[in-house]
């Protein structure tokens, strides 16, 4: 997995601490980055320090923990609790990741949690994923069809032509490789970012879609699409081991061919 370092910032004002109960055995440290937009300790690191033999195994069980018993102000997102949502990612010890499949035992010393890097915090580790929504729409991530759907049948595909979807149709959506990728830290007003191009391939990869040339046309962009110069951190650090340098690589060469 990727690891990133995170700009030591100089205005980080002393955070809180949270103390485990007396009786606790076995405790672990929590440092959570901190940030609302009605508070004037702004940002902060706050110490929480947990009970893991009363805590689930992953670092959102602790993070659920943390907010049911110490601190309800806390704020993340989540749903599903299993790889399925996208939305509790987050960076964890210096990767991004989704706390529902990352455990606390995979970290060595304590628990350093911030929100996705280089993305506007709405709050504490809650990024503003309107930006990469947008671009997310413009991509029209549906499926483009001229042909009416047969009566009462699906839209049938071969075996090969449904493979070329496999490690396209998994993404989650966490906007975890996004977020690792320098090219999209600098450029994210025009330069599309890995999730979004994955999803582009997708739709192109798709033998039921009858808009591919019109989908290729609107990704041959020399910001859009080519501001990819393969860093592959997007690759190391997806929590569901998907490939998005190796899709982008495939629209270029889509592109490339014709
Ligand atoms: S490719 Fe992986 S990291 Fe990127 S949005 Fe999809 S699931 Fe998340
Ligand atoms: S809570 Fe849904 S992916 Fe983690």
């Amino acid at each position: 997995m990727a690891e990133f370092a995170l700009p030591a910032n100089s205005k980080m004002t002393k955070g809180q601490s949270h103390s485990a109960p007396a009786s606790a055995k076995n405790v672990k440290t929590f440092q959570i980055y901190r940030w609302s937009p009605d508070d004037d300790a702004n940002p902060r690191v706050d110490v929480f320090n947990i009970d893991l033999d009363a805590c689930g195994p992953m670092v959102l069980d602790a993070l659920i923990k943390i907010k049911s018993e110490q601190d309800s102000s806390l704020t993340f997102r989540r749903s599903c609790r299993e790889g399925i949502c996208g939305s509790c990612s987050m960076n964890i010890d210096g990767t991004n990741t989704l706390a529902c499949l990352k455990s606390i035992d995979e970290v060595k010393g304590d628990v350093k949690i911030f929100p996705l890097p280089h993305m506007p915090v709405v709050k504490d580790l809650v990024p503003d994923l309107s930006n990469a929504y947008r671009q997310l729409t413009s991509i029209e991530p549906w499926l483009k069809s001229d042909k009416v759907a047969p009566k009462g049948e699906e839209r049938r595909q071969s075996p090969e032509e449904r493979e070329k979807l496999d490690g396209l149709w998994e993404c989650v959506l966490c906007f975890s490789c996004s977020t690792a990728c320098p090219s999209y830290w600098w450029n994210s007003d025009e330069y599309l970012g890995p999730a979004v191009l994955l999803q582009a391939y997708r739709w192109v990869a798709d033998s039921r879609d009858d808009h591919t040339s019109e989908r290729l046309d609107a990704l041959d962009d020399s910001f859009a699409l080519y501001r990819c110069h393969t860093i592959m951190n997007c690759a190391k650090t997806c929590p569901k081991g998907l490939n998005p340098g190796k899709a982008i690589a495939s629209i270029k060469s889509e592109l490339a061919s014709r």
